[in-house]
């Protein structure tokens, strides 16, 4: 299955535009899913064994995710969910709809196993998102819902911008990530310095400490966090109870080609392996093992999600990897982590 789609199906999907495909693939898969037989028969077809995890009450079947961005607007979540993957983080869910920045947003780079994207928060908005996942009921695998700041939205107002979206997803996610790392709205990742970070995670656990069901938030940070940054936000995660997702993208180019250099966006996949491991590494350290940390960030192979576990991840997400190792590469890695128990 695997040289199939890397001799042939990824052959051809590289021929067209990034976003047109990615676009053709959720419309796809949109249509299918109404069809029980075709989740069943995917379902089917991409089990493995794989070993359950319960982490904040939270039931996984296995540990490998879909990271956010691929299904932003929750639409086709039924049919990626049999795919085999542990859990889905749908999102970046804005709380009104908005359309991104201006294509062309999406960018391949085959020879570095990379994607640079400034897609900029596209998605319908969280109402139309809640619709998506009222009509979808729940599935079988846990859902993350990722949250952003709407980009007309000024930094001051931010707060409250990602607390009225949580309110209305809140039903629909077993757990909610703030996204403060994409490098693709204006000033987004200034929340993570003190005073700003400590405004926007205030009133979010106070929302949530409120409900009879506590649902637990993580927050994405970036790859190039600064480190006192990272102190800081490692220690309000211990005392006040979030886990954290290390990383999103980054803007550094240090790796790449000349050409790529001045290529505007957030790069992951392969070149970022190092930098996100680095600082998933300082975030283990600084934690203790006191509150959960999922791992995104160039897992291309089966080797890079084996090392962050080793590193100290609790839970793996990934999104580049699946683009060029195809829709197989989740039973590949559990089937790799099973082998290698
Ligand atoms: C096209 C694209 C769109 C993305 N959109 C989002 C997003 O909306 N929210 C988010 O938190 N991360 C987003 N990401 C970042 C991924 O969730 C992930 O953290 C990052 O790509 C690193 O993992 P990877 O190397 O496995 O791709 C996006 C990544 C890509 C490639």
């Amino acid at each position: 299955m695997n040289f199939l789609y890397k001799q042939i199906i990824r052959r051809v999907l590289f021929l067209f535009n990034p976003e047109f495909i990615h676009d053709a693939m959720i419309s796809g898969a949109i249509f299918f899913q109404r069809f029980d037989f075709i989740c069943s028969f995917i379902g089917f077809i991409c089990k493995t064994k794989s070993e359950p995890i319960e982490i904040k009450g939270i039931k996984f079947p296995n540990r490998v995710g879909l990271a956010a961005g691929f299904d932003k607007d929750c639409s086709a979540a039924k049919i990626i969910s049999k795919v085999g993957f542990g859990f889905l983080e749908l999102g970046t869910v804005t709380l009104r709809p908005q359309l991104g920045n201006p294509k062309p947003r999406l960018f391949r780079l085959p020879e570095e196993q990379a994607i640079i994207n400034r897609m900029g928060f596209n998605n319908i908005g969280a109402i139309a998102a809640a619709k998506n996942l009222e009509r979808m009921g729940r599935l079988d695998i846990p859902i993350g819902i990722n949250i952003g700041k709407n980009a007309d939205c000024p930094l001051e107002d931010a707060p409250e911008n990602y607390l009225q979206a949580l309110k209305i997803l809140y039903p629909y996610g077993d757990y909610f990530t703030l996204n403060i790392s994409s490098p693709n709205t204006k000033d987004l990742r200034t929340l993570h310095e003190g005073e700003k970070f400590k405004n926007l995670i205030g009133p979010i656990l106070n929302f949530v400490n409120s409900k009879p069901a506590r649902k637990p938030v993580f927050i994405k940070i970036s790859p190039d966090i600064e480190i006192s940054d990272l102190e800081n936000i490692s220690k309000a995660a211990i005392e006040m109870d979030f886990g954290l997702i290390a990383t999103n993208t980054t803007i550094k180019r240090d790796l790449l080609k000349i050409e790529y250099a001045n290529m505007e966006g957030g790069l992951s996949g392969a070149p970022l392996l190092n930098s996100s491991n680095e600082i998933l590494k300082k975030t283990v350290a600084l934690i203790g093992g006191k509150i959960p940390i999922m791992a995104s960030g160039g897992i291309v192979n089966c080797e890079a999600a084996a090392e962050k576990l080793e590193l100290g991840a609790d839970l793996l997400q990934v999104y580049t990897g699946l683009i060029y190792e195809g829709p197989f590469f989740v039973k590949d890695i559990l089937k790799y982590m099973s082998v290698k128990r």
